[in-house]
């Protein structure tokens, strides 16, 4: 099967590593199917295993990818939900200490086939695209768990979103709108500002910019960069939620404005299979529909890492693949 796959890590230059070409079908497990993709997008996760964060040399090469939508072995159009759990772990799989995302442990989505436990395939609705369907299950799933599951805003909320053109942000975006919450974003770029609004944003702000009043919930996906602005944007008992750390990891807090505003910091990551059904549901009943920056074919998949690498993305990069 032809694939994207990391053959070799490197911090500085993640593209270096990104090898495009014949990769073995996947194997066959009890219990698993195999899916025949039609569409998968990019996430950062992808340009961080290519840097070496999540993956080990010896366990290269490796097929790329979380998202991905397609056709299994019945022929039915199914999502693939990437959270792949233990067998025997009951419950939430996003808390299973033996988890893994798809890429990690087992073959990814930027390929031509996939295989995944069977639990894992959430059904594909015909309203939505094959683009549109192989964006959820990792940046519009990690933005429903974080808004609906883990912010504790309600509809009404106002919720600050840092950093404006990634598939995380552009998602909670599109999906507080639809929910009634009022949605506040940052962005580096006025451009991007501009087009946070056109998608649903009620308000644009240039990053680290005072806001004109303290927000109920923030959402991270951005870290060292828009820490201090987070924790100061808060109201009292306000919450971040926080699940990715782009601009850098390592955040200094004033710890007296988290106990004394008596704040809370939630981490989140990914979502369940049952969350992932829930959304999908959502799109259909509010007409939501993930933003495809660029599609194109998995053939040129180093075109669309270039731009994910240089921030150069509002909405999700969709890497199709012919019927
Ligand atoms: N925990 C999980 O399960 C999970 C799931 C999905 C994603 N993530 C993580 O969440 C992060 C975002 O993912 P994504 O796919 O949305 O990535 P992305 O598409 O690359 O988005 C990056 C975002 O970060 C902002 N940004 C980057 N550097 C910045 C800086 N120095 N200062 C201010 N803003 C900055 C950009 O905003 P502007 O250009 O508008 O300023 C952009 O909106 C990644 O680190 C990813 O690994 C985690």
């Amino acid at each position: 099967m032809f694939a994207a796959y990391a053959r070799r890590l490197s911090p500085e230059d993640p593209l270096a590593g990104l090898g495009l070409g014949e990769r073995p079908d996947p194997e066959k497990r009890d219990g698993w199917v195999t899916v025949r993709l039609r569409a998968s997008a990019l996430n950062h996760h992808d340009l961080w295993s290519l840097r070496g964060v999540g993956l080990r040399e010896e366990q290269l090469p490796m097929v790329l990818g979380c998202d991905g939508a397609g056709v299994d072995e019945d022929g039915n159009e199914v999502i693939v939900h990437a959270v792949i759990g233990d067998d025997d772990f009951r419950g939430d799989e996003t808390m299973d200490p033996k988890r893994s995302l798809l890429s990690e442990r087992y073959d990814g989505t930027l390929a031509d086939l996939v295989s995944v436990p069977r639990r894992n395939l959430v059904p594909k609705p015909a309203e939505l695209s094959w683009a549109e369907a192989a964006c959820l299950p990792t940046a519009w799933l990690t933005a429903y768990r974080m808004l609906f599951t883990q912010s504790g805003g309600q509809p009404g909320s106002t919720v600050l979103v840092q950093g404006a053109g990634g598939g995380v942000s552009t998602a909670l975006v599109a999906l507080g709108r639809a929910a009634g919450y009022r949605m506040w974003v940052t962005s580096r770029d006025a451009d991007k500002r501009d087009r946070a609004v056109s998608l649903g944003a009620d308000a644009a702000f240039e990053s680290g910019a005072r806001l004109p009043e303290r927000v109920d919930a923030v959402m991270e996906t951005v870290g060292a960069a828009t820490w201090d602005h987070s924790l100061k944007s808060l109201n009292q008992g306000g919450t971040i939620v926080v699940s990715g750390a782009t601009g850098g990891s390592e955040a200094v807090s004033d710890l007296r404005r988290i106990f004394f505003f008596q704040l809370r910091v939630v981490g989140s990551t990914m979502g369940t299979r049952d969350e992932l059904q829930r959304l999908v549901q959502l799109c259909l009943q509010t007409g939501v529909r993930p933003l495809v920056d660029a599609t194109m074919p998995l053939e040129d998949a180093r075109d669309g890492f270039s731009r994910l690498a240089g921030g150069d993305v509002f909405g999700k990069v969709v890497l199709i693949r012919p019927a």
